[in-house]
């Protein structure tokens, strides 16, 4: 989604004002803007539709625009169709005022309104102009200076933002405020630099203040003072970011996708040697105790997209092996339901970024129903991860790829644990299960190698049916999980309609669809389920369908009824979705290639979903 970046400090702004864009491209945008302080001098803005490029262009990478202090933007359009008058930063008629803005205000035409009485007039048709009118607004009503106004404008909007601002006033200064969409801060060498993601500021410094909900920030030249919002100044502590700067970088992968594929057996080895230690669970740093999980009587997992599918699987392992009944629910509709929690409910939060909204909002509405929450999450300090009141941090490291792997794999990682671990705890496996389960996880980075080495099958099956149509995906049990997985992949990044079904639905309205030549992908690990999908494939079969197999090495016999099969390595029954959607994610990835799309920043497509 959006992205914000912000430098104030002894050299040039604009090119790394640049710079720090580029590092945020993969959130996706539609266009894109700086505003660059001179001194004293007027704020100058620039601004283009389309790709980074066009910025670059107009500003000669930057160097066109001189001034030490500015604001950048890219936006993903919400309000107001992509175009340059849209495009952010936005400012006050007369430049005393300048925003670049994440999020979306909800009562911006109210406010808008009342502007307009106070004979403010409009020229975009975004919320983000309002708000930057409104804070000018406060400015000369009031007369008390930024932090006053900018704490006013937080009182009487609604909705979600992360809004840096330029002053004319305080040409050495940058502002920042926020709720519900992240911003840090990192300061290094009298240089200060804001973004709204940590992987802009990689390059510059790994020491980063988190701005957190309703605060304020003054970002000066190598110095910031926060504030809260009764305009206190508060202490914050540094962070430091671990992060790896070249897992931002493609290193001679063509694709982010691709090399975030190939580093799964890494995220997943890290995320299980995180919490395993000398064969047992450690569930220290997540604060969960074993009076804490045996109390536990019901688990809603909530999460969005493939966060919700990684849910999906995990409802089975944990039902079956932890005997606990498990809800899984959409974000988007847990939190605007008359919800039912029960005393003793845990509510796991699955996010990779920790910052979705409707991810956010179900943990605030489960917190609220009293609910104990666990949130497992990618992004260190993410807004997701603070508010929980237990983190399980997966360590797939940054994801830069709109479309996740690595991190769905890691989150799949973490919720094995938690239902070997409660499993454990309520006494529903032996100690040799338990030790075996935990074995077994270890070999699953070897057997992800192995899929991994025979990509090139994949390749070639995705050219030939590159220009497929409509594609179904059909899986019974915890292979459900993974065809909803492995049709969200195809469908997302290579623009072919797909769809995953259970099995069993087919044949009440779906199988009206299936005609010669349709492309209808089985998985099929689960030996109990898998004379039941044999059967269902040849239901398809017999009305023209092309059959792919996915399956365990062994069941050879698959190839009597499916027309490509590929073989995954044989693991316990529960952690066949981290084998299996290897090759569903190959498929995505090798059928957008073919097709020449964007593979990493798909059409339409944001990678943090800030606004609902
Ligand atoms: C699909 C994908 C999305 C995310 C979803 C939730 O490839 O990446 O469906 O899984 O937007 O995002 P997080 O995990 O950041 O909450």
């Amino acid at each position: 989604m959006c992205g914000i970046v912000g430098f104030n400090g002894h050299v040039q702004a604009a090119p790394i004002l640049l710079d720090g864009l580029s590092k945020l491209e993969y959130r996706g945008y539609d266009s894109a803007g700086v505003a660059v302080r001179n001194g004293k001098n007027d704020v100058e803005i620039v601004k283009a539709k389309g790709r980074l490029k066009a910025l670059y262009e107009k500003t000669n990478d930057g160097l066109a625009m001189a001034g030490d202090c500015g604001i950048g933007h890219t936006r993903w359009a919400t309000h107001g169709e992509p175009s340059e008058t849209n495009a952010h930063p936005h400012c006050s008629d007369d430049r005393n005022v300048t925003i670049v803005h994440n999020g979306i205000i909800e009562n911006y035409l109210e406010l808008k309104e009342m502007l307009e009485k106070a004979g403010y007039s409009f020229h975009s048709q975004t919320d983000t102009e309002v708000a930057a009118k409104l804070i000018d607004y406060y400015v000369k009503k009031y007369q008390k200076g930024p932090i006053d106004a900018l704490s006013r404008f937080m009182l009487r909007v609604r909705g979600s933002y992360a809004i840096a601002v330029l002053f004319a006033e305080c040409p050495d200064e940058i502002y920042a405020i926020r709720k519900d969409n992240p911003m840090v801060i990192g300061v290094k060498d009298g240089n200060t630099y804001m973004a709204s993601d940590v992987a802009a500021l990689l390059r510059y410094t790994r020491d980063i203040y988190y701005i957190g909900d309703n605060e304020m920030a003054c970002m000066g030249k190598g110095e910031v003072t926060f504030y809260n919002i009764d305009q206190e100044v508060i202490e914050k502590d540094v962070t430091e970011v671990k992060w790896d700067v070249n897992a931002a970088e493609k290193n001679g992968f063509e694709h982010f996708m691709i090399k975030e594929i190939h580093e799964q057996p890494r995220a997943v080895k890290d995320t299980l040697n995180s919490v395993v230690k000398d064969g047992k669970i450690d569930f220290t740093a997540l604060g969960l105790d074993e009076d804490h999980i045996r109390n536990f009587r019901q688990i809603y997992i909530v999460a969005c997209g493939s966060a919700y599918h990684v849910g999906v699987a995990a409802q089975y392992v944990l039902e079956d092996m932890a005997e606990i009944p498990v809800r899984v629910e959409i974000a988007s509709e847990f939190r605007y339901r008359h919800l039912l929690i029960p005393e003793n409910s845990l509510v796991i939060i699955v996010s990779q970024s920790g910052e979705t909204a409707d991810s956010l909002a179900a943990l605030r509405i489960a917190k609220e129903h009293g609910a104990e929450t666990l949130a497992i999450v990618n992004v260190v300090g993410s807004t997701i991860a603070r508010e929980a009141d237990h983190v399980f941090y997966t360590l797939a490291g940054p994801e830069i790829s709109v479309a996740t792997t690595k991190a769905y794999s890691a989150q799949l990682i973490a919720s094995y644990l938690l239902a070997i671990e409660f499993a454990k705890v309520r006494e529903k496996i032996t100690d040799e299960q338990y030790a075996g389960y935990l074995e077994e996880l270890q070999t699953v980075p070897g057997k992800i190698e192995k899929i991994l080495d025979d990509k090139e099958r994949i390749q070639w099956f995705a050219a030939k049916y590159a220009n497929a149509q409509d594609v179904f995906f059909l899986g019974r049990g915890i292979d459900y999980a993974v065809s909803l997985e492995g049709s969200l992949k195809l469908k997302e990044i290579s623009y072919i309609h797909s769809e995953a079904y259970a099995a069993g639905e087919l044949k009440h309205g779906t199988i009206s669809l299936i005609e010669k030549g349709t492309l209808v992908i089985s998985v099929l690990t689960q030996p109990d389920l898998y004379e039941k999908m044999i059967s269902n494939m040849v239901e398809v079969k017999s009305r023209g369908g092309y059959l792919m197999g996915l399956t365990t090495y062994g069941n050879y016999g698959i190839e009597d009824t499916a027309d490509f099969t590929a073989y995954i390595p044989k693991t316990d029954i529960h952690f066949t979705p981290s084998l299996a959607v290897v090759p569903l994610q190959l498929l995505g990835y090798y059928v957008s290639v073919a097709k020449g799309l964007d593979v990493d920043k798909p059409r339409n497509l944001a990678k943090s979903v800030t606004v609902e």
